[in-house]
């Protein structure tokens, strides 16, 4: 079986971010959680560090250091603090399921010190998880680019080779700070881009989130809980077929990479465009003979990855 990954999760809690963060608690024998720092991006940075910790301590983890990051997009005027992302995530950023208070405080040190500090001290190359707009990613490799020898890759959701989500050549994740997108696809770390392509497929049903409910454990209700509410936007807006558990998709490709459709190509971010500004244009037709900087996620067996997440929620509550 493989070698255990030791993981750092840069998120924005967020509905999949939650999600996300409970599967790879759920798969500790291949992955191991370092350390968790917060980007602003659903919501406002308080607001996603508060979520990320009511989150650990609601499946009892307490001893994963959290720390505080990026508040704002590197240069471009944030879009998130007039609180457009309420109609997706809730005006706390993870409305629905009754949560606890955090049952510990991040840490006093930046995000930035925390993924120097752990990055610095671990024996093995650490893999980077970004569920949310990459800034603090960005920072780290402007700051310490000689710790990009550490790094073994980077699994990110973001994205997205033929549509966007938040204009209609962009993703959230990228738009919201396109600068340091393109900091971290330049940065010769290896990328796997878990964009709209693929997490559009990668979502559970509504028949699926009952059998989830069913389950009956707390974790278990407590996600078919987040996903009832996460869902409204997909079924009223977005016109999906089912809930997409974006970010949980970065995550899955970690321990189960065989049920997603993958290929490398080039990857580069546009920062020019008045219409397309945040777009990763990907090059799978290898037009411009540029170096393949990224593992672009297109496809996922969608049963599979329902069944795997529902048997990861279920995991956690043993
Ligand atoms: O576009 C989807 C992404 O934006 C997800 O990471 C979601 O959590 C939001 O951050
Ligand atoms: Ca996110």
């Amino acid at each position: 079986n493989m070698r255990k990954i030791p993981i750092i999760m840069d998120c924005d809690p967020g509905h999949d971010d939650a999600l996300a963060m409970l599967w790879a608690l759920s798969e500790p024998e291949k992955l191991e959680i370092k350390a968790v720092t917060i980007v602003a991006g659903n919501q406002t940075l308080e607001k996603t560090t508060r979520n990320a910790l009511r989150v650990l301590t609601f499946a009892g983890v307490h001893n994963i250091p959290v720390a505080m990051g990026a508040d704002h997009p590197l240069m471009r005027p944030s879009i998130f603090e007039e609180g457009v992302t309420e109609m997706v995530h809730g005006q706390s950023g993870l409305d629905g399921p009754a949560m606890p208070e955090p049952g510990f405080a991040p840490e006093k040190m930046s995000a930035l010190q925390l993924l120097i500090k752990t990055i610095e001290e671990s024996e093995e190359k650490i893999t980077l998880v970004p569920t949310g707009p990459l800034t603090n990613i960005a920072a780290l490799f402007l700051v310490r680019p000689d710790l990009k020898e550490k790094i073994e890759r980077i699994s990110l959701m973001g994205g997205g080779a033929y549509t966007g989500n938040w204009t209609p050549a962009a993703e959230y994740n990228i738009y919201v700070d396109p600068e340091a997108a393109s900091i971290v696809f330049n940065s010769g770390v290896p990328i796997v881009m878990a964009g709209l392509d693929v997490t559009h497929q990668a979502y559970i049903t509504r028949e699926e989130n009952e059998i989830l409910r069913q389950k009956g454990g707390r974790i278990a209700v407590f996600a078919a809980e987040l996903i009832d509410f996460f869902s409204r936007y997909h079924y009223e807006v977005e016109k999906l077929p089912g809930c997409t558990i974006h970010d949980a998709c970065a995550v899955a490709y970690l321990c189960h990479p065989e049920i997603f459709v993958e290929k490398q190509c080039h990857v580069d971010i546009e920062l020019e465009g008045s219409l397309t500004a945040g777009t990763t244009v990907c090059d799978p037709g290898n037009y411009e003979g540029k170096e393949k900087n990224a593992t672009v996620l297109s496809g996922v067996d969608r049963e599979k990855f329902a069944e795997l997440f529902i048997e990861a929620m279920c995991k956690l509550d043993k």
